[in-house]
């Protein structure tokens, strides 16, 4: 049976995605007890009490369908982001909603326009799709070329994906060049901006994009419950754009997408106000810190407004995460981002867990040289 002769060619055009390596995985491979995970983005400090009390009493309940309206988390969340509800729809992960947006828009012969070194799930969800990806590398500093990018726009662009702040970079793009990018384009081309990491930016001329969507009909945000939230494990994202969008996501959601335990553990998540304010606070001592540290052991440190760092040491990455691995210190090679960078991504931990990462960095340098 030849399955590969049955399948779509926009499938065979996809090499799957390779995630961060699991903890038990390189306990197993390597027999180490002791093993610190930097590599997925996510918040090690887990979400909030009043979350986890949500979930005991969800528990009780799940012989039932969710509500798939998520009625409450609609309602709160729309008073949180002080929008209306409308303009919300919410997502198994953010990362679905990619997946309807190409689904909804991209017909034979469009295209989708995006930036490289980026979140990898644009270029999944673009060969996926029925047109094709328009790639564009990043500037010298690692951040969104938004000129470039709108020089890439054509009459067949549907889509548009910029990561800010950039996923795998850290760097971002400022208000006035966002502001001027959104200007130039079309109304008919739909420019998503993916604010995964929105609660963790501390930059002052950040882009505050929900105040566009009235002037941006073309104008769709994501956000994620799985960063600053915690919540990565229950899978759930959401956007927000024009009403009539959601109205047409709608249409190709799969029914009860957001599970129960997901909706309830998010709509108590935005009460946490003081926990996600400690989160926020503790990521930037620690990404301070890592930057310092790696930047004195002669690395180049990008300047990052998120939950990770990107880092070049001066040896070949992939040794260096092999290395680290030895270690039992898991980071992210850069190759797994479809370039061949001689960078690491990583994210940033607790206290013992950045110590770890910094003197496993300094050995792996000291024995190099
Ligand atoms: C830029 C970006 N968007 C989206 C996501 C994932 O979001 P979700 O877990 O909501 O699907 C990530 C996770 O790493 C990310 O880096």
């Amino acid at each position: 049976m030849d399955f590969e002769k049955l399948t779509r060619n926009e499938v065979l055009r996809v090499q799957r995605y390779i995630p961060g390596k699991p903890v038990e995985e390189l306990q197993r491979e390597r027999g180490l007890a002791e093993v610190v995970k930097l590599a997925s983005n996510e918040n090690p400090y887990g979400p909030g009490q009043g979350v986890l009390k949500v979930l005991e009493e969800g528990i009780g309940h799940l012989n039932r369908y969710p509500d798939d309206s998520a009625y409450y988390l609609h309602r709160n969340l729309a008073r949180y982001l002080e929008v209306s509800e409308r303009r919300i729809f919410i997502g198994n992960g953010s990362v679905e909603i990619l997946y309807f947006l190409a689904t909804l828009f991209v017909e034979q012969g469009d295209n989708l326009v995006y930036a490289m070194p980026s979140f990898v799930i644009y270029d999944i969800v673009s060969k996926l799709s029925l047109g094709e990806g328009i790639v564009v590398p990043t500037d010298d500093e690692f951040r969104h070329d938004l000129g470039r990018m709108r020089e890439a726009v054509n009459e067949r662009t549907k889509l548009v994906f910029i990561c800010n702040p950039n996923n795998p970079t850290g760097t971002y793009n400022s208000e006035s060049e966002l502001r001027e990018f959104m200007e130039s384009i079309p109304e008919n081309v739909l420019v998503v901006v993916d604010e995964a990491y929105y609660e963790y930016v501390q930059a002052p001329d950040y882009p505050q994009t929900i105040e566009w969507l009235d002037r941006y009909p073309n104008l769709i945000l994501l956000r994620t419950f799985s960063k600053i939230h915690s919540l990565a494990g229950l899978r759930i994202g959401y956007s927000i754009s024009h009403p009539e969008l959601v109205g047409l996501l709608e249409r190709v959601r799969p029914p009860f997408n957001v599970n129960s335990l997901s909706q309830m553990a998010a709509d108590a998540s935005l009460k946490e106000i003081d926990h996600l304010r400690m989160v926020a606070r503790e990521n930037s001592l620690g990404r301070n810190y890592i930057t310092k540290k790696l930047t004195n052991l002669g690395c180049r440190v990008l300047p990052s407004q998120t939950n990770f760092v990107m880092a070049f040491l001066p040896l070949d990455a992939k040794v260096a995460y092999e290395k680290l691995l030895d270690m039992g210190v898991i980071v992210r090679p850069m190759g797994n981002f479809g370039t061949d960078m001689n960078a690491i991504r990583i994210s940033i931990g607790l206290e013992e867990e950045n110590n770890r990462l910094v003197h496993a960095v300094e050995d792996l340098l000291k024995n190099n040289n």
